[in-house]
């Protein structure tokens, strides 16, 4: 098992006309082939989301709009806290990271790339059975 956590500036084209960031898989920014993208935003004020870890995942967390944070919490306890504010700050979480999405702007639009399709099984959602497993196993 293995568990990452990674912020990553990504390049930032600009001229007169404005902005403009490029993310390609497999290269330095996206180490993974991404199956799945998927966005949270018109979040409620105040709100939690994430809660969980997974246990083979890899994602590639950017805010293309607004602004939130990420706050993590290794296998070996360690705890880290990331504010995605710029569409060229990405955070890199991969495998058995408890990770929750918190302080949502209102615009927030906060875009995941997946390195596999939906699967519940890979989810850990109970933060005891996390604290468990982390416990229990070798970690890279
Ligand atoms: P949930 O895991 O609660 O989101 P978050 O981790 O952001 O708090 O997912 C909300 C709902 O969306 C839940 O019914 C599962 C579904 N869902 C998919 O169908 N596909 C996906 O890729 C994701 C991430 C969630």
């Amino acid at each position: 098992m293995f568990a990452n956590v990674q912020e990553v500036v990504f390049a930032e084209h600009g001229d007169v006309r404005g902005k403009l960031i490029a993310l390609e898989t497999l290269s330095s920014v996206v180490p993974f082939e991404v199956k799945r993208v998927y966005f949270i935003y018109d979040t409620t004020p105040g709100t939690v989301r994430g809660k969980h870890a997974h246990r083979q995942l890899r994602q590639m967390l950017l805010c293309v709009s607004g602004a939130c944070t990420i706050e993590c919490e290794m296998p070996d306890g360690t705890k880290s806290k990331h504010r995605l504010d710029w569409p060229n700050k990405g955070l890199l979480v991969e495998g058995m990271v408890w990770h929750n999405m918190k302080e949502f702007s209102k615009d927030a639009v906060l875009l995941i790339l997946a390195s596999e399709h939906y699967d519940e099984a890979d989810y850990i959602r109970d933060y005891v059975a996390f604290r468990q497993l982390s416990n229990e196993r070798e970690w890279q």
